[in-house]
């Protein structure tokens, strides 16, 4: 089954072809770049960009959004990651937590999916780390070089995309929304 999953990251639309490639589903790019709206959830975001993207092509479609929620900044950036990301980068936060000693932070993703009739599904995943003190490795995208998932001693951005997909917010997220579609 084909589906298309709006982005515009490329990161993103290999661990997501990965994950639903031994299930039989094709995912192909849909170069549409849907309105984000500033809410206080990725749920409301993906929420209201497939309702709008339906409009449109009234076909199946899944999208996500993600972001890092870090506990010594009261889970900033969050909901902001993309900005952030985009005006500081993972210098930035780097910076921010220059003399910090709570490390932990989080990953979350809300994967969705929209049928061609309009029926919405939404899957979250996150997953559990730390913010190292310096940018590790150079595979992945975003924020990987300065996470370390728990129980691995390698940032994201060093694990291989398999590794990363198994234990990864966005992995998480797409397998429950995954084997929900093969149901
Ligand atoms: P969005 O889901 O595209 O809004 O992403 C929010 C921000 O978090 C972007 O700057 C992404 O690069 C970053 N991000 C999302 N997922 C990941 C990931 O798996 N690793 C690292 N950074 C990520």
């Amino acid at each position: 089954m084909k589906v298309l999953f709006a982005t515009g990251n490329p990161g993103k639309l290999r661990e997501v072809q990965a994950i639903f490639a031994p299930l039989g589903f094709d995912i192909e790019q849909l170069v549409d770049e849907y309105p984000e709206i500033q809410a206080d959830t990725l749920e409301e975001v993906v929420s209201e960009g497939l309702k709008w993207l339906w409009e449109r092509h009234k076909i199946p479609i899944i999208i996500d959004d993600s972001g890092l929620f870090i506990e010594a900044l009261a889970g900033f950036p969050g909901v902001y990651s993309a900005y952030v990301f985009k005006t500081l980068g993972c210098k930035g936060i780097l910076k921010q937590m220059e003399d910090l000693d709570n490390r932990r932070a989080e990953f979350r993703c809300c994967a969705g999916y929209v049928d061609a009739n309009g029926h919405i599904i939404l899957k979250t995943g996150n997953s559990q780390g730390i913010i190292i003190h310096e940018k590790r490795g150079s595979g992945g995208f975003g924020y990987d070089p300065i996470f370390m998932p728990d129980e691995f001693s390698q940032t994201f951005a060093e694990l291989d995309m398999e590794s990363k997909n198994q234990i990864s917010h966005r992995g998480r997220a797409f397998e429950e929304l995954a084997s929900t579609l093969k149901e």
